[in-house]
């Protein structure tokens, strides 16, 4: 029997991936700053909406772990449950304290790192990966392409339209691209549009308008899912009272508090245009007897503490409020939290008032179903949010939010027609419930998981019988891995080779398979398929300064950037030129971390004194003879031995649970240290020096049949070799 990974429990796990901001599952410091709002909500009661689905058995949701004295330590906490089956999982990346969205970049390949040894302490593959904007989808997506799991993004908001934006508005592009890391950001996008077997969006708009900017953009990938609201919070007073408490912290600001209220709640930041809306009502004076202005920006202490972007819009606010002469009309509370907000809503309904989001553009708008559910009519831009939002409501109006006449024109008009008004409040209760409840939103996206996930099955049965391990990566669960070079070890002896085969294939899943040679990975391919050798795990090529993944082949993104380190390729291949004794090999074994040469031993310096002259040019490189034939120039990181190391860590095995075979020079480095080495009968002296060392066992038996003669002398997962006995 096979003893694939796969999944005894039937029901899914789910693994979603949110990293900035500030989350957790109750009192989330919304409008803190620009990192913690819309989008930390939506993860958390997205989560929790999935986990209570009865075809969901777990829900994971992945973050950032902040250990910062300034901040609760809710978000040091590693792990934090909230309701059947729903985590918050945080893991640390980069530094302990909070810092923005712009500055995580590069931290996330940590993430990466600590997302797979996570998994590892799961003891199961999630079914699906699903990441929020575009550092959650650089994670996402490099753990899809790792383990073969299919992959759902949701933007939230994108780059290239918040470039343009910003650089119509006026601003430099050089000044926006310090402040925002654009290039990086947008980059990111267009690779995990492309790979995402999915993309949520919450609008029709946001597919023809915003991922329409991307290259690799395809509608036919992405599915409007609008957004639900946690609708058991925001309801309409009904019977009872309002908080005294919550009303007194308004109404002290105002002179006459019974009038009706027009409410505004968002982040101080610019897109959101309070600065418009105080224009519209400052300009208006019909406008100011009928009716209070309340704006809640966010939560602050002092002023002078908020990040200077939001220093600016509060600072602007105030100014205008005192231009405009609105004191007495207009209440901008210092401290409504997450939890006054649904009597917020309630009190403005209560009075008859409206909501009013004035912001220049919508993709999202989950105040306003938030304000159609406490039975609050809206005001808002003609924007793709607010549009599919009035569309399925009914239940106010639209306004070109750019300029501020036509915004107060919509607020007159809004407050001046009571039967029209009850109306809309009632139509916003209604159909709320029914378009932007959160079962609303799990129904459909259960629905479209489940057509993508028969797609994947299918894909897989496809490749099943091509390799040890079709779909998922078995890397993240398996207990040991057997390395072995391939020619002259792995390869040489038919009957060994027909016996190790059929045991790595009862093991798959528990034991990894690996090569390691000097060949590059188009030519170790071709190899192992003229041998019938199933195509391995991971393949660590061109003497280590590659590694690949399964049968895609997927590289590992992480290994080039640490390998980099002082290679100076085209330096080194000038340094050589007039080396007596050594020629170029072909093409195709000159790699962007290799160059390599054929050797005529006697007519070649020693292989110091090439040392030597390279570090005279102050030159770093490490040479590798093998075979009394070949020398491989290679970075000072790269080897087999290094790759080896690398894939121990990042995949979370012990060293000592590697076997590594080998037979020449190249494979010297991955055969001394804490991994089990066998060295096959048939090795070339190079390796001689090896006789002694710890955990290097020689073998007397030759390739294939040497490996497993030293699986049966570690015992290694459980080997026995009947054609060992006499
Ligand atoms: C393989 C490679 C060659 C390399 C040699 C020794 O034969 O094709 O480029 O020099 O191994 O590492
Ligand atoms: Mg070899």
């Amino acid at each position: 029997m096979n003893s694939q990974v796969s999944n005894r429990d039937q029901s899914l796990y789910i693994l979603m991936i949110s990293v900035h901001g500030l989350i957790r599952s109750h009192d989330m410091e919304l409008g803190r700053d620009a990192d913690t709002g819309g989008q930390t909500t939506y993860v958390v009661e997205l989560a929790k909406a999935l986990a209570k689905h009865h075809a969901v058995g777990k829900v994971d949701l992945l973050t950032r772990l902040i250990d910062d004295p300034s901040l609760s330590s809710d978000y040091a906490q590693p792990e934090e449950s909230f309701g059947e089956g729903a985590r918050i999982i945080r893991l640390s990346c980069g530094p302990k304290k909070y810092i923005r969205k712009e500055m995580l970049w590069p931290h996330l390949d940590q993430m990466v790192d600590k997302s797979l040894h996570f998994l590892r302490q799961q003891g199961r593959l999630p079914d699906l990966i699903h990441s929020h904007y575009a550092d959650a989808g650089y994670v996402g997506k490099q753990l899809s392409t790792l383990l073969g799991i299919p992959l759902i993004h949701t933007g939230h908001s994108l780059g290239r339209p918040k470039q343009s934006r910003l650089l119509a508005s006026g601003r430099k592009e050089s000044a926006i691209e310090r402040q925002f890391n654009f290039g990086r950001r947008i980059a990111v996008e267009e690779e995990v549009i492309q790979h995402a077997s999915m993309v949520v969006t919450s609008t029709r708009q946001e597919i023809d308008e915003q991922y329409g900017m991307y290259q690799s953009h395809s509608a036919k990938n992405c599915s409007v899912i609008p957004p639900g609201t946690d609708t058991s919070r925001f309801s309409p007073l009904g019977r009872k009272k309002i908080n005294p408490q919550l009303q007194a912290r308004i109404d002290r600001f105002l002179h006459q508090p019974e009038k009706p209220i027009i409410l505004s709640i968002s982040r101080p930041v610019l897109r959101k245009n309070l600065k418009g809306l105080i224009a519209a009502y400052g300009e208006d004076t019909q406008l100011q007897e009928k009716a209070n202005l309340v704006i809640v920006a966010g939560v602050r202490e002092d002023i002078r503490d908020l990040e200077e972007s939001q220093q600016a819009v509060m600072n602007d606010i105030l100014l205008d409020i005192d231009r405009y002469d609105l004191w007495g009309k207009v209440a901008i509370p210092k401290h409504i939290t997450q939890e006054d907000l649904p009597e917020l809503y309630r009190l403005a309904a209560h009075r008859h008032g409206l909501f009013v989001n004035p912001a220049m553009t919508e993709p999202f708008g989950l105040t306003l179903i938030e304000a159609a559910a406490s039975g609050l009519p809206f005001v808002a831009p003609d924007d793709g949010g607010p549009r599919d939002i009035l569309a399925n409501c009914h239940n106010g109006l639209l306004a070109n939010t750019l300029e501020s006449t036509a915004i107060a024109a919509a607020m007159s008009q809004g407050l001046s027609d009571r039967k029209q008004w009850r109306t809309w409040a009632k139509n916003g209760i209604i159909n709320v419930k029914h378009h932007y409840s959160w079962d609303a939103h799990v129904e459909k996206y259960m629905k479209e998981v489940g057509q993508l996930l028969r797609r994947d099955r299918k894909r897989m049965r496809r490749q099943h019988a091509m390799a040890l391990n079709a779909g998922k990566s078995p890397m993240p669960l398996v207990k040991m891995m057997l390395i072995s070079d391939i020619d002259n070890t792995l390869i040489g002896d038919k009957k060994g080779l027909a016996e190790l085969i059929p045991w790595l294939r009862n093991n798959a899943g528990m034991i990894g398979f690996g090569v390691a040679t000097g060949r590059s990975l188009e030519s170790a391919v071709s190899m192992l398929k003229k041998h019938r050798v199933p195509l391995p795990d991971i393949f660590i090529t061109s003497v280590g300064s590659e590694i690949n993944y399964g049968l895609e082949l997927t590289p590992d993104l992480g290994w080039p950037n640490h390998i980099r380190h002082l290679w100076r390729r085209d330096d080194l291949a000038k340094a050589m030129i007039n080396i007596p004794g050594l020629v170029l090999q072909a093409q195709e074994n000159q790699r962007e971390f290799k160059l390599s040469y054929i050797a005529t031993p006697d007519q070649m310096p020693p292989v110091e004194d090439i040392y030597h002259h390279l570090h005279e040019l102050k030159l770093h490189a490490q040479l590798i003879y093998s075979h009394n034939e070949f020398l491989d120039i290679l970075p000072i990181r790269a080897s087999k031995g290094h790759a080896i190391r690398y894939l121990a860590y990042k995949w979370g095995l012990p060293l000592k649970s590697f076997l590594v075979a080998g037979d020449s020079g190249n494979d010297s480095e991955m055969l001394v240290g804490d991994t089990l080495a066998v060295v096959v009968g048939n090795h070339s002296s190079e390796l001689e020096f090896l006789r002694g060392h710890e955990q290097v066992y020689f073998a007397q038996h030759h390739y294939a049949a040497g490996i497993l003669e030293g699986l049966d002398h570690y015992g290694f997962g459980g080997f026995k070799a009947p054609s060992q006995e006499e």
